[in-house]
């Protein structure tokens, strides 16, 4: 497994690879890999012959005042989990390398963007479309993964790598969970022993709403009033939002036609932690949350 650092060694390690005919699959992260990035590193393998890993913790994503500074990070760890993984490199750039002091240019999905988590995250998707887009053309993958923990960031890229032309198969992995049902990700280690114990009622609250549909409830508010209603059982629980939307546009759902996207974001202590589940449009199956 490689490490490379610089832009350049990155772009010429996928360059001679591509002349061999290799498919490179791709997985973009911020580090502090768990459980969860590990079953998209499996899945990009699954498509590829050939896996690269990004960690980048991105500046450009967090606005002041949020974690950029305490995002969790260990490298060590992290180069230890993806040799076991068998990853062909990490391309691990710095802040410096990435950004440059006179970088002017952003990428915007509009609309999308200013939806769900935009509305209290007004910068955080340019952040990620930029560098994505910008880790799209450095490591110039054939395909990349994401997960569907991040539901509005899946929805963007894909928006994102058709109205640009990116020439990149994106392929959306499930989310894992806990043995309690909590979805795995890196903010979860800011949570105190009670705040986690309590955060598990985020998955019971998509599993009500989940219950409601199955007894052919379409009320949606009658429905994000039950989620809302179960997450306020948690004292140390603050909702910054419960929606229910269409899963493609993030727009108003038709119920019981496409598939819609039930989504929150909500507060334990300062710890801010999102979840989803997707209900299927007509004729299809729930899916099982478990690794195809
Ligand atoms: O999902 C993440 O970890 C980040 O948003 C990403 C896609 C790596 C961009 O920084």
């Amino acid at each position: 497994m490689k490490v490379i650092n610089s832009i350049k060694d990155m772009r010429a390690w996928s360059k001679a690879q591509r002349r061999q005919d290799k498919i490179i699959g791709f997985v973009p992260t911020m580090g502090f890999l768990h459980e969860g990035h590990l079953s998209l590193i499996r899945k990009a393998k699954e498509h590829s012959d050939l896996t690269v890993i990004s960690i980048f913790v991105n500046p450009a994503q967090f606005a002041p005042g949020e974690d950029l500074d305490q995002y969790p990070r260990d490298f060590e760890r992290d180069e230890k989990l993806c040799a076991q993984e068998d990853v062909n490199v990490i391309f691990y750039p710095s802040n410096d390398n990435m950004y440059l002091d006179k970088h002017k240019t952003y990428v915007i999905t509009e609309e999308l963007s200013k939806k769900l988590c935009g509305k209290s995250r007004s910068t955080h998707f340019r952040g990620v479309t930029t560098i994505v887009a910008k880790l799209f053309n450095i490591v110039n993958p054939h395909i990349a993964v994401f997960g569907q923990k991040d539901a509005q960031q899946a929805v963007i890229i894909q928006r994102m790598v058709t109205d640009l032309n990116f020439d990149i198969q994106i392929i959306i992995s499930p989310i894992i969970r806990e043995a309690d049902g909590l979805a795995m990700s890196s903010r979860n280690k800011y949570l105190n022993e009670n705040e986690r114990k309590q955060a598990a009622v985020l998955y019971r609250s998509l599993q009500s709403a989940k219950t409601e549909f199955e007894k052919d409830n379409r009320s949606l508010l009658e429905i994000k009033d039950k989620i809302t209603a179960v997450i306020k059982n948690e004292p140390a629980s603050r909702i910054d939002y419960v929606e229910i939307v269409d899963a493609q546009t993030l727009g108003s759902p038709d119920p019981g036609e496409g598939d819609m996207l039930i989504a929150l974001a909500v507060f334990f202590g300062k710890t801010r932690l999102i979840d989803n589940i997707i209900v299927p449009g007509k004729g299809e199956e729930w899916s099982t949350g478990v690794l195809e």
